[in-house]
């Protein structure tokens, strides 16, 4: 059960800092944006009418899963409210699993779907472990009427605030960034570029006769890093498989992502190529 419980705990965490140091999570321009994400799996998830209203207020929700990461796995490793949080655990990896990898097939590759069965065998162990020695350790609702108990749950909060504000402050301010990607010269007609965009995601720089474009290399899927296949001129996904065209607004070609990859505006000033 300790294994178990560290494991969820410091990924839960982990999943938080992610997000709160993440430039484009909480950003409405950026394809991290977790709108942008909601907005992606609406349509292919069988609780999309509840992604729809989510997607209304997205900055609200994004703040509200990445503090309930911190908080889920900060009670978890403080063993603090163990069954609400285990609870809690469980509900977001089954919200995670409908509306990311729902689809994904055979059901065992999909990300979500074991981490809900962890939750839930963690839950059943301290339900059990708890009745067993007769101990009262927050039961599955808190009692808020324990002083101690309130105050333990008060630092849990306050941690995860920190823990939010904290990564945010890592965050690449806009604007802070050099936006030069290459120089001109550098980036020959037909050649490719991987870069990182400002907001700090990998991402991909084309240049034709044309001009110049490029595309975020996150997959629309489930969000693994895409690669180019310069062999067949697509953007081929490791994961699950999924292939888009980057000489079609990176439309996809292949595979279970719901939309294309989203375009990142850049334009040659000069001698350089930068991120508009
Ligand atoms: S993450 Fe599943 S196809 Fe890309």
């Amino acid at each position: 059960m300790t294994i178990i419980r560290l494991w969820l705990g410091v990924t839960w965490i982990y999943g938080g800092w992610a997000k709160a140091t993440d430039g484009g999570y909480l950003d409405a321009a950026s394809p991290n944006y977790f709108g942008a994400q909601i907005n992606g799996m609406i349509g292919h998830s069988p609780i999309s009418f509840l992604l729809k209203h989510m997607l209304e207020h997205a900055t609200l929700f994004a703040w509200f899963v990445m503090l309930s990461e911190f908080a889920i796995g900060i009670a978890v490793l403080a063993g603090v409210a163990l069954q609400a949080a285990t609870l809690g655990g469980f509900s977001m990896a089954i919200i995670l699993w409908l509306s990311v990898s729902f689809h994904v097939h055979p059901y065992f590759l999909s990300n979500d779907l074991p981490y809900a069965v962890l939750w839930i065998s963690l839950f059943i162990m301290v339900r059990n472990s708890n009745n067993g020695r007769g101990r009262h350790d927050g039961g599955l609702i808190p009692n808020l009427r324990d002083r101690r108990e309130v105050i333990r749950i008060a630092g849990v909060a306050v941690t995860s605030v920190i823990g939010a504000l904290a990564g945010g402050s890592l965050r690449p301010k806009k604007g802070s960034v050099n936006t030069v990607i290459a120089k001109l010269a550098d980036v020959s007609i037909g050649s490719t570029k991987e870069f990182t965009a400002m907001d700090g995601s990998p991402a991909i720089l084309f240049r034709t006769k044309a001009g110049v474009f490029a595309y975020s290399r996150i997959c629309t899927h489930q969000g693994c890093t895409v690669n180019y296949d310069s062999l067949g001129n697509q953007l081929a996904c490791p994961c699950h498989g999924a292939r888009f065209d980057p000489t079609h607004e990176g439309a996809v070609l292949a595979g279970p992502a719901p939309t294309p990859l989203p375009k990142i505006s850049v334009s040659i000033q000069g001698e350089n190529i930068v991120q508009a």
